[in-house]
């Protein structure tokens, strides 16, 4: 992937940057993300769009991966930002983001959260429920402001992807389905609600897709419901159709993801013939690529411990990371590919399985990785873990969360420092009844 490469000492180099390297300053286990792919996925969303003639934004769902750091690049490769929290939302603005390009999603914005995106000025919720549009509405009214938004709905369409990642179908606790009549409530309600502005509709069927059929359909489905708000209930400011991200990416060998420029070709075929056959003008676009801008540019670096072989059934190795740090394959058995990143022109001559390093027995990291014979010392790099592994890590076992650095031409630049003993404990309060002791 990107820059990823042996170099001639037989080591992975990530970014112009020996992985051994990395390792031996940055310590284990560390996520590396090679900058320049990721900016080169970014550019290539942006070409794919000019090439259609469409007008469009490209907004990065920050859920997959986001740092002060890496909202920076966004902003300088000119991509929107998709938001769901205040703290993602507190991170784009510390990174000084340009707040008109940011949106605000989620199914649950609290008054702070919906208070704080009103006072940054941001360019637009994404309006989930019917609960949230009168609490949008009320708090701008009371600002003296109109929020531009756009509303979730949910086309029913599946698409084949882990139950837990798939979110178009009707059965889903995020946005309003058409089937009961509740979008088209939503519609007609947000033009008569003071404070808000409708300038968009949204669909996001899912993630780690890989074709383009769920999306023609989603865009024909909110399509129809487009020109019924615009032509029937006056939608007169409705010009933007958000079809949301789950573009996919290849993991390992048996992932067979389009290439970005072949999802965006259909997407934009699909609002032309959908927009065309109404006799609408061709709304902005905006995706929500996430996965695919991060997934594949990240990379983490553990140190091999210890093994266990169990005659006839299988070899552990453990590294010194796991669930905490990747929690993937034990929430949706994800499938990771490693390779050794000390020794990586070695043929493998082993089958072994990889073992994180937290208390439970669903710590695995990878079943039956075929390897150099693995020794305690070696460096395993496991592949496309840029995407839901440092925005999903925890502290289980009071685990501190690895650092992340940044590869671009030969420079590694650290974006989140390595926690320490001491910030896992910088927010316990002892009570003054209990300090007996205590340093
Ligand atoms: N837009 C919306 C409204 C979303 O809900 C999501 C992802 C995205 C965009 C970005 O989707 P992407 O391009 O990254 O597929 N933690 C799971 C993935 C959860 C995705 C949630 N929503 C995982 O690790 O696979």
């Amino acid at each position: 992937h990107g820059t990823s490469r042996v170099n001639e000492h037989g080591h992975l180099e990530i970014g112009g940057v020996d992985t051994t390297e990395l390792t031996s300053k940055f310590g284990t286990p560390l996520y590396v993300f090679d900058e320049q792919l990721m900016r080169e996925t970014m550019r290539a969303y942006k070409s794919a769009w000019d090439a259609t003639g469409l007008r469009y934004e490209v907004a990065y769902a920050s859920k997959a991966f986001c740092t002060l750091a890496m909202c920076r690049i966004v902003a300088e490769e000119g991509l929107a930002l998709d938001v769901v929290s205040g703290g993602e939302l507190h991170t784009a603005l510390k990174a000084n983001f340009p707040s008109e390009r940011i949106h605000f999603h989620g199914n649950n914005k609290t008054p702070d959260e919906i208070e704080q995106a009103l006072n940054a000025g941001i360019g637009a919720f994404v309006v989930d429920n019917f609960h949230e549009l009168a609490l949008l509405g009320a708090l701008a009214v009371e600002k003296g402001v109109v929020a531009d938004i756009l509303l979730r709905l949910s086309p029913g369409v599946e698409v084949h992807t882990h139950e837990y990642i798939s979110t178009g179908q009707e059965d889903s606790k995020f946005g309003f389905d058409l089937q009961s009549g509740a979008a088209q409530q939503a519609i007609q309600l947000s033009l008569q609600t003071k404070g808000v502005r409708l300038v968009g509709l949204h669909s996001h069927i899912g993630s780690q897709i890989f074709e383009t059929e769920g999306f023609k359909h989603a865009i024909d489905i909110v399509g129809n419901l487009f020109a019924q708000a615009v032509k029937e209930w006056g939608a007169k400011d409705l010009s933007v159709l958000n079809v949301g991200g789950g573009f996919g990416i290849r993991y390992t060998e048996g992932d067979t993801p389009l290439q970005v420029q072949q999802y965006i070709e259909a997407i934009a075929e699909g609002v032309k013939a959908t927009f065309d056959s109404l006799g609408l003008a061709h709304p902005e676009v905006v995706i929500e690529p996430g996965r695919s801008i991060v997934g594949n540019a990240g990379t983490t670096l553990y140190t091999v411990g210890s093994s266990k072989n169990i005659p006839g059934v299988r070899k552990y190795v453990s590294v010194n990371g796991g669930m905490s740090d990747n929690p993937r394959p034990a929430l949706y058995q994800a499938v990771y590919e490693a390779m050794l990143a000390n020794r990586a022109t070695e043929e493998p001559t082993e089958v072994v399985s990889i073992a994180g390093k937290a208390c439970e027995s669903g710590d695995m990291l990878i079943w039956d990785a075929k390897l150099p014979e693995v020794q305690a010392g070696d460096i395993l790099a496991v592949s496309c873990t840029g995407a839901y592994n440092y925005s999903m890590a925890s502290n289980y076992n009071r685990i501190a969360r690895p650092a992340v650095v940044f590869v671009q031409n030969g420079v590694a630049d650290v974006v989140v420092k390595r926690e320490s003993f001491d910030d896992l404990v910088s927010l316990d309060v002892v009570p003054a009844r209990l300090m007996d002791g205590v340093l």
